[in-house]
């Protein structure tokens, strides 16, 4: 079989890609490389182009017939982006993702996964979530993620495609073989940044102290981006004993890692230890979350396999290699 990724040559979709192949499920590519890059598409088939463009998903179909699943990772992500340009995400992300499902129809493809994310959750008193905790997305970004969501599933239940929402949780980490990782320099989340400010022996900064949560640090839910590359196989796998025309399917470690927890763990690994400095909280953020794992266990047969400490060790290893594997 093979796997037709949108955004493929992205971090997720690339890291997927990689996965799918060791398993031999051959990936074709389509990545307008609006963020992603050339190199993590090399080695597959690779189409450069949007997924609302018609004729582009009708070759990839008419050159790649035995594509039996999409999993569509295309997307723009970027929190606050979509706070200044709502109309652009809701373009970008929802629209597209709408002639996108057209263009499958059309084609006949019969199943779909779909890159959503645990940010649509409500932030609530209660860190723990599962697929059955409430929605509150906080941001247009998160928001496109839930219309997607919703807008899927009422295809689903009309049309004859069925469809998996994959809620991601915090992907840190690379491939182990280091084939591919995250694309920026300057990754905005706590990890990069603890990264970026051990690089430049600088402090990190704790953003926020005041939350409710067991040391007052906001609380993550770090996935190693091999393990959630992992489940996409595991999902391609067992996708049609799902049940219903649609499905959603939390995927985190079902930890909770609190920033403080995430310094330490991070000073364990690294010669030098970061020094940190307290400051107030960022417009925007939540306490956070992190989620049970029943359903990922149930439905799929997967669980995480690598911990925190190796998810630092990779995302390091990779900042390392970047420069000279991007240039
Ligand atoms: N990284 C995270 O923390 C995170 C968390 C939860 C969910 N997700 C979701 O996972 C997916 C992948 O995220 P990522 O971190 O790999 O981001 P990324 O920016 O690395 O990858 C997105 C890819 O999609 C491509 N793309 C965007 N719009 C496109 C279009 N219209 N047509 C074709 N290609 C297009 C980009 O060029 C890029 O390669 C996204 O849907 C994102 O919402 C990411």
């Amino acid at each position: 079989m093979k796997v037709l990724i949108a955004g493929g040559a992205g971090y997720i979709g690339s890291t997927v890609a990689s996965a799918c192949g060791d398993a031999g499920i051959t990936p074709v590519i389509v990545d307008s490389l609006a963020t992603g890059r050339r190199e993590f598409a090399a080695r597959w088939a690779f189409y450069e182009g949007d997924i609302a463009d018609g004729a582009l998903i009708d070759r990839v179909f008419a050159e790649h017939p035995d594509v039996g699943a999409v999993v569509h990772c295309a997307a723009l992500i970027v929190v606050p982006d979509s706070v200044a340009d709502p109309a652009g995400y809701y373009r970008a992300n929802v629209a597209k993702s709408l002639d996108f499902v057209g263009h499958l129809l059309r084609n006949r493809c019969p199943r779909l996964i779909f890159s959503s994310s645990a940010a649509i959750y409500r932030p609530g008193a209660d860190l723990a979530v599962d697929e059955d905790s409430p929605l509150d997305p906080g941001s247009p970004y998160a928001r496109t993620k839930a219309v997607c969501e919703a807008m899927f599933a009422d295809i689903a239940a009309a049309e004859p495609i069925r469809v998996l929402s994959l809620r991601y949780f915090n992907p840190i980490g690379a491939d182990p073989k280091m084939r591919t990782g995250l694309q920026l320099r300057r990754p905005s989340h706590a990890l990069g940044q603890l990264i970026q400010a051990h690089a430049e022996g600088v402090p990190f900064l704790i953003t926020g102290t005041d939350y409710p949560t067991p040391d007052g640090t906001g609380v993550r839910d770090y996935v190693h981006v091999w393990d959630l590359a992992a489940a996409h196989v595991a999902a391609l796998g067992s996708f049609d004993a799902l049940p219903g025309p649609s499905a959603v399917i939390n995927l985190g470690t079902g930890a909770g890692t609190t920033v403080r927890e995430l310094l330490d763990a991070f000073n364990r690994v690294v010669g030098h230890p970061v020094q940190a400095r307290e400051a107030p909280r960022r417009p925007g953020d939540t306490a956070g979350a992190y989620t049970r794992t029943d359903r990922a266990r149930r439905l799929l047969g997967w669980q995480p396999r690598y911990d925190l400490t190796e998810g630092i060790r990779h995302s390091l290893a990779w900042a390392a290699l970047r420069e000279q594997i991007l240039g």
